[in-house]
């Protein structure tokens, strides 16, 4: 039998500066009320001049292997996704892989804006379950403050900086069941950033900040996750009242709520700490993981869906087997997340 690519250690990192809704509103036209009904949000993390995804993603992976009892040095690959990288490149995973101390790992990004985790995730699991690599080190990090315009505010109401990692390894249970992936490049144009590289014909001085058409994004989101949780959910051979928990990408409460409803499941079934946190893109399932984990909310054989979408348009779902996170010999049990939480 193929080996099956266990989570065997979770971690997070947000950085410690906290921007309210009541400081935003000293920046652009809106209000804490407008936000919190909207989006859900109350509050989000921003970067301190000297973090950035690499550093925030070492933070992360750190945690994630001390929970895992992974020596560094054990991992086989890095892999890192982030549509805020430190430059263009080294890819940011090799920084992340120095950091971690893996001397022997390979290490590449996966880009695929707010999809990019769960890419990463997927390209990893099947490097263990191919029986190529053992261990592996997936990290999730974003410091989209710095392509956030603060003076717009259909925008910069909503994004938040963190990290999240997780670490794989090669074990006779649990690990994804399915994974499915959907892109529309069509309509690339209504979330986007442009980087130093792009088009010279294109006029458009503030090249680097996000982008977005709110509106058409919403009703997208809610259609585009129900859809893959559906597809992956049936190509693991479940049915939907079998899923015990959703992690979806952290966008907005409200998407997540009218998703959980369109899948005909309680909203309570479904993670959510966008409030703390907004949108963090590539972080925020991993960072969501880690919480639910540190909530008592993953238990040995539950069936929990990783959902997402974003820039692309892009989208896609996950359907997890939940093994106990720790060393294989003795998994640690939820209730010990307090000793090395953050
Ligand atoms: O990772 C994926 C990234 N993107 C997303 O997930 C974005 C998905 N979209 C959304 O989350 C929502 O569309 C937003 C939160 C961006 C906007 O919420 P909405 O309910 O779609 O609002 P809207 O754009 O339809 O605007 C409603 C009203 C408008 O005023 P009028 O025309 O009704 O008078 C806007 O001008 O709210 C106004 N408005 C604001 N008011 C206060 C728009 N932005 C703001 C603001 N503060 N920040």
């Amino acid at each position: 039998m193929n080996p099956r690519a266990r989570i065997a250690g979770l971690g997070k990192y947000l950085p410690a500066h906290i921007r309210t809704n009541a400081d935003i509103e000293k920046l652009v036209d809106t209000s804490d009320a407008w936000i919190q009904e909207r989006t859900g949000v109350r509050e989000r993390r921003i970067a301190a001049d000297n973090e950035s995804a690499s550093t925030m993603g070492i933070e992360a992976g750190r945690q994630a292997l001390e929970q895992a009892e992974i020596d560094p040095a054990e991992l086989d690959l890095v892999l890192s996704a982030t549509t805020s990288p430190d430059g263009t490149f080294p890819a940011t995973a090799s920084l992340i892989q120095d950091g971690v101390g893996a001397v022997r790992a390979g290490a590449f990004d996966v880009t695929a804006a707010c999809v990019g985790f769960l890419s990463a995730l997927a390209t990893g699991s099947q490097f263990i379950e191919t029986g190529s690599y053992k261990r592996i080190l997936v990290v999730g990090t974003e410091v989209l403050s710095r392509i956030v315009d603060w003076t717009d505010r259909d925008t910069c109401i909503l994004f938040g900086d963190a990290a999240g990692a997780v670490v794989l390894e090669a074990s006779d249970q649990g690990g994804p069941l399915s994974f499915v992936f959907h892109s529309d490049g069509s309509r690339a144009d209504k979330l986007y950033a442009h980087g130093p590289a792009t088009r010279r014909d294109i006029d458009d001085h503030d090249y680097h900040f996000i982008s977005m058409d709110g509106r058409h994004i919403f009703k997208f989101a809610v259609q585009a996750m129900e859809s893959a949780a559906r597809e992956a959910i049936e190509a693991a051979g479940m049915k939907i009242e079998d899923v015990d928990l959703l992690v979806p990408h952290q966008a907005n409460a409200r998407i997540i709520r009218a998703t959980a409803k369109a899948l005909g499941l309680p909203e309570e079934r479904a993670m959510v700490n966008v409030d703390r946190y907004g949108n963090t893109s590539a972080a925020s399932i991993p960072v969501a993981l880690r919480e639910a984990w540190e909530e008592g909310r993953l238990h040995d054989g539950d069936r929990v869906v990783l959902m997402t979408f974003g820039g692309g348009l892009s989208w896609g779902a996950m359907v997890l087997d939940w093994a106990p996170v720790g060393p294989l010999s003795a998994a640690a049990e939820p209730a010990h997340a307090t000793a090395s939480g953050s």
